[in-house]
């Protein structure tokens, strides 16, 4: 298929960033549909030539290519109520589900596929916002029959990079993006709470705890994670290390734990012979109390 008539159901975060960049890299998005009227039509207003629907099976009577972005919880739901035929394809975009949840579709004929993209689409607030966090992510494509192809060259065309995830690797992929994502924001949270004890508020923090996130970040992404690691795990400094956490069960006795599994982890990185005197040491002293 050339240039198939898009359709998203679910005018939310990723419908909206997805519906933007496939506009602006030509794609031809025809149709959105969502819960609410108000969120479906806002959304068509800021894609040239797109027109808003009032059920999903008006936006895949109006489409070749069906993207339902619905919350996870919804899809097998949108999917089981609309009438498909042999001419659909019919994608989910949620990082944690097969494609079993489309079975409904794929009973109709229409080939059924996904497009996960490893990126959070969060407070994207413009066109070349979404293009740009796009560009470069991870996607996990998966489709039968001629959509593998389509879903292959429509993530070259957004300059995303490929991924094929096995089925019973699902989960274990999604809880990944997680940790990338969700749980690095709760990791800032942490770090907030720690300057809140010390009497500094989040918004007088964050100008100073983003810019040692963000050079992590890019070393990260430039040498590697081993190379990455600071603090006194990597420099063998046991004294510090137990001041650490001796302040922290004293003050915010619940993020100790958190601090010792993630220094453990530090260890494991560095400690190119685990067996050695100082990585003993450090391990003992990170042992639960
Ligand atoms: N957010 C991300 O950064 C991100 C990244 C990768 C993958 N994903 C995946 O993208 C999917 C959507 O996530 P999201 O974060 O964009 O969710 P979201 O912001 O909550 O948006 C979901 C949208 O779906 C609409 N909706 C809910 N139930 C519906 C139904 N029964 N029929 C039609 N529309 C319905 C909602 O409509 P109304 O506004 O009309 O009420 C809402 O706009 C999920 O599968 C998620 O795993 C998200």
């Amino acid at each position: 298929m050339d240039a198939p008539a898009i359709g998203i159901i679910g005018a939310g975060t990723l419908g909206r960033a997805l519906a933007l960049c496939l506009k602006a890299h030509g794609c031809n998005v025809e149709v959105v549909s969502s819960r609410s009227a108000g969120s479906a039509e806002a959304l068509a207003a800021l894609l040239e030539g797109c027109r808003w629907a009032s059920s999903p099976q008006e936006a895949a009577d109006g489409s070749d290519v069906v993207f339902i972005t619905t919350p996870d919880s919804a899809i097998a739901q949108v999917a089981g109520q609309v009438r498909w035929s042999s001419r659909h394809g019919v994608l989910h975009c949620s990082g944690a589900h097969t494609l079993d949840i489309l079975q409904s579709a794929a009973h109709q004929g229409a080939a059924i596929g996904s497009f996960h993209p490893y990126q959070t689409f969060a407070l994207v607030s413009s066109s070349e916002e979404a293009v740009q966090r796009f560009c470069g992510a991870g996607v996990a494509v998966e489709g039968d029959g001629w959509l593998a192809g389509f879903l292959e060259n429509l993530a070259g065309r957004l300059g995303c990079r490929v991924v094929h995830v096995e089925a019973r690797d699902r989960a274990l992929y999604h809880a990944s993006a997680v940790m990338s994502c969700g749980h690095l924001a709760a990791l800032a949270k942490v770090v907030v709470d720690m300057w809140r004890e010390m009497g500094v508020s989040e918004e007088e923090a964050l100008p100073i705890i983003a810019p040692i996130m963000q050079s992590t970040l890019a070393n990260i992404a430039s040498g590697g994670v081993a190379a990455s690691l600071t603090g006194p795990v990597v420099r063998g400094d046991g004294g510090t290390l137990g001041r650490h956490l001796d302040a922290l069960e004293e003050r915010l006795t619940d993020l100790a734990p958190l601090y010792r599994t993630l220094a453990r982890q530090s260890l494991l990185a560095i400690a190119s012979e685990p067996s050695s005197a100082m990585a003993e040491d450090l391990a003992g002293l990170l042992d639960d109390p």
